[in-house]
């Protein structure tokens, strides 16, 4: 793994804005998941705590509790400060303030740090990253990835995008990418293009609205079976 400690800026969500993001049913968070690209986000410690089973990969989870600990506190203002000149590409109604916003943040941080060693001990977090995940042919009931794939277009070739989802798709029955944006805002340019390749390799691709818009124009999942 390459990852460097100077690399990451730890900035995670929690349970209800994954269950948002996802449309995740009652029936949907007893199923076996793995989340892609989880870092410090709440959702495993709040899923765990209410009986579900699931596991996070990220290549954060090199890095001890208390290094990304720091590194969240190191980076924090910066994040902060990158989100107050870009207020207009977010939509500020049930987060109302960059501060509030920062409160959430931090808030899911904290329950993934109370978490991350005895979830390590569990293996309910893995290091690893995309394209090539550690588990086996259909591991996982339903994958999840949130704010790593089509955010990051400018940084993730298509090829590395297309190699990743089918490796999602290799682990997991069914896979959900939030959101279709990049970081500008805009639709992605891989979404047609991922779209087309998965269809013609048979699989069931569907863009489904869901009830989470954070991003301007950011309310569409990618949901593949
Ligand atoms: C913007 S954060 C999103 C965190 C979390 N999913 C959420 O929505 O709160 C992106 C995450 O992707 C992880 N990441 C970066 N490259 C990755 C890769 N190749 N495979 C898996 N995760 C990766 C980062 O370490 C980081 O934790």
């Amino acid at each position: 793994m390459t990852i460097t400690y100077s690399d990451i800026k730890p900035w995670g969500r929690s349970f209800n804005e994954y269950v948002r993001m996802f449309d995740l049913t009652p029936a949907d968070l007893r199923r076996k998941i793995v989340g892609c690209g989880d870092g410090p986000a709440s959702f495993n410690a709040e899923l765990t705590e209410r009986g579900g089973n699931v596991t996070s990969v990220d290549p954060v989870y090199i890095f001890s509790a208390d290094e990304i600990r720091q590194r969240i506190y190191e980076t924090y203002n910066d994040i902060i400060d990158q989100t107050q000149k870009n207020q207009d590409k977010f939509i500020w109604q049930e987060i109302g303030s960059v501060e509030e916003l920062g409160n959430i943040r931090m808030s899911a941080m904290e329950k993934f740090l109370n978490d991350f060693s005895e979830g390590l001990m569990q293996k309910r977090y893995i290091p690893g990253e995309l394209p090539f995940l550690p588990f086996s042919d259909k591991e996982f009931d339903l994958a999840l990835c949130s704010h790593l794939l089509f955010l990051y277009t400018d940084n993730l070739s298509l090829e590395f995008h297309l190699k990743s989802i089918e490796e999602l798709c290799r682990v997991s029955n069914e896979v959900r990418i939030f959101p279709l944006l990049d970081l500008n805002t805009d639709r992605s340019s891989y979404v047609e293009p991922i779209i087309d390749f998965l269809r013609m390799r048979n699989r069931n691709v569907k863009e489904i609205k869901v009830a989470y818009e954070f991003q301007k124009g950011g309310n569409m999942m990618l949901r593949i079976c």
